[in-house]
């Protein structure tokens, strides 16, 4: 199947089990905005937990904070979003849709590259084991020329964007022929800059309100709290700061589901330390959050880190988590080692002094900060791109199953009664009301067994307990696993213990290693 229709069916598939809605769906939506529902939300609950004890539990040095989304407006000039946090946008003037310019020629550069592949495909078809793709790329003579399209296209772009030169954008458009998606025209506007941050007034009368922002990221609610965090919790260097919550940023090309969205929610943390020590900690942080992400068991191979040639002036190095998603390898995480500049800048703009007093130099001086950041909505992405799975089953039904880790399941296990009568729905409430208090347990009596297996399937629940007539007599049950359907017969008394040890965020958080 191709991997646009899996996409496909992974997003069908979150509407139809509860696990993410179009928001607003009665009004047909609102684009690239979205909602949790019933199944999503404790996915993204445990996703979060996860994160959040891995931060602040395993790590003796890191606290939690959790900030306003609304923020005095000076931090966002003092941080440089309202002059520099644009994409440079483009209208076409027959189907009035807007587009990122930088998207339109990077969708350009991908089509180079997809007419290389295109060719190498065909031609490792043609010749099969005798193949030698690095030499086909070397010699073959429309490959060639389709890369020196993309390389010189490239340069072309990467320099444009550098000087900010959105004439050169435009005139690049126009060079490679680019046309609308909707129209087919190449009747476009000039390119200009559009700020992503939403802005709202806050204030109780037209004369006396004033512009503030949404957050466009929750790491400046950490900048601005440093030094109450500092002095209350008397914090000595290194120390992090962690927080999640909601962003907001009025992208322009909203695409790829909850990949993109103009609300989302990121889970950031600021770790500051001594000048001199950043790149070492930019290190520490960088594999160890790969760690995080591979724990989860997605497969290592499905990830890699895309370091960052060009830095942003404040940044000394800066890396992202990517993931093998149905569209390619995206970044989920991004790991920067931001210097001393946002506490400077915050420094000057408050005119407050924003320093540390290292008891042991007996000086003062701003601390540098290596941040990570990372997207709970994009987190979520991975996990249902890894799970959803569709199964040939021996019997020639297909079976549709959410292979989700174990600990991140929204339902951990479905307790079901064989038929809904003869004393048995009681005895599983009687399972479950022990088991709630553990894990999330639900119970479900409608429908054949099959169907109810396949229903639990579809929303990843690991485990099924089917109580039968005997289990009235021998308190045992049928303990059923998702992965391999096998099924077992186990005491009551043993459920709590056999799935608790797989369910729990714990099982995940002893395979870190903390420094
Ligand atoms: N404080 C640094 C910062 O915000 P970023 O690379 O702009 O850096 C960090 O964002 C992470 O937030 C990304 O790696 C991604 O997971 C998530 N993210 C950013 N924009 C997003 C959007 N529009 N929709 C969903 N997630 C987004």
């Amino acid at each position: 199947m191709a991997q646009e229709d899996v996409f496909k069916k992974i997003v069908s598939h979150c509407k139809e089990y509860g696990f993410v809605f179009p928001s607003s769906d009665i009004y047909d939506g609102l684009a690239a905005v979205y909602d949790y529902g019933q199944n999503g939300v404790e996915l993204k609950n445990n996703i979060k937990q996860y994160w959040w004890q891995s931060m602040v539990l395993l790590h003796n040095n890191i606290v939690g904070i959790d900030s306003a989304i609304f923020m005095h407006p000076t931090t966002w000039k003092a941080s440089g979003h309202v002059d520099a946090f644009n994409d440079p946008l483009i209208d076409n003037r027959d189907s009035k849709k807007r587009y990122r310019a930088d998207v339109l020629i990077e969708d350009q550069l991908a089509k180079y590259e997809e007419k290389m592949d295109k060719e190498v495909a065909k031609a490792a078809k043609k010749f099969g084991d005798s193949f030698d793709e690095a030499k086909f790329r070397e010699t073959n003579p429309r490959v060639l020329e389709n890369q020196r399209k993309h390389d010189e296209l490239h340069a072309r772009f990467a320099e444009a964007m550098e000087s900010n030169n959105l004439e050169e954008l435009k005139q690049i458009i126009i060079d490679e022929g680019i046309v609308c998606p909707i129209s087919g025209s190449k009747n476009w506007t000039d390119v200009r800059q559009f700020n992503l941050m939403f802005s709202t007034e806050i204030g109780a009368s037209a004369d006396s309100a004033s512009k503030i922002y949404l957050r466009p990221e929750t790491a400046q609610g950490i900048f601005v709290n440093f030094l109450n965090v500092q002095k209350t919790g008397r914090m000595k260097l290194p120390f992090g700061i962690a927080q999640i919550g909601k962003a907001f940023r009025n992208e322009i090309v909203a695409r790829q589901f909850v990949f993109r969205m103009r609300e989302f929610e990121q889970m950031e943390m600021q770790f500051f330390c001594q000048p001199g020590t950043e790149m070492e900690w930019f290190n520490y942080w960088k594999q160890y959050r790969l760690a995080w992400h591979q724990a989860l068991g997605m497969g290592n191979d499905n990830y890699r880190y895309h370091d960052h040639e060009k830095l942003a002036h404040y940044a000394n190095a800066a890396t992202d988590i990517e993931f093998r998603m149905p569209f390619g390898f995206k970044e989920v995480e991004g790991i920067h080692s931001r210097t001393d500049f946002d506490l400077s800048q915050h420094e000057k703009y408050s005119g407050r002094q924003i320093k540390y007093f290292d008891p042991e130099r007996n000086e003062n001086y701003t601390p540098y900060v290596v941040e990570t950041s990372i997207g709970v909505d994009r987190m979520f992405l991975t996990v249902m791109c890894h799970s959803y799975t569709e199964e040939q089953l021996e019997n020639g039904s297909t079976r549709v199953v959410l292979r989700l880790p174990e600990p991140l399941a929204p339902v951990k296990c479905a307790v079901l009664p064989l038929v809904n009568k003869d004393g048995l729905p009681e005895k599983a409430q009687e399972i479950v009301n022990d088991l709630k208090f553990h894990f999330n347990t639900t119970i479900e009596a409608k429908d054949t067994i099959g169907k109810r297996y396949r229903r639990q399937d579809a929303i990843g629940t690991p485990f099924c307990v089917t109580v039968d007539g005997d289990t009235l007599n021998d308190n045992c049950v049928t303990l059923r696993h998702r992965d391999t359907m096998e099924q077992e017969r186990v005491p009551i008394a043993k459920l709590r213990e056999i799935i608790e040890d797989r369910v729990s965020i714990t099982s995940v958080l002893k395979k870190l290693d903390v420094k």
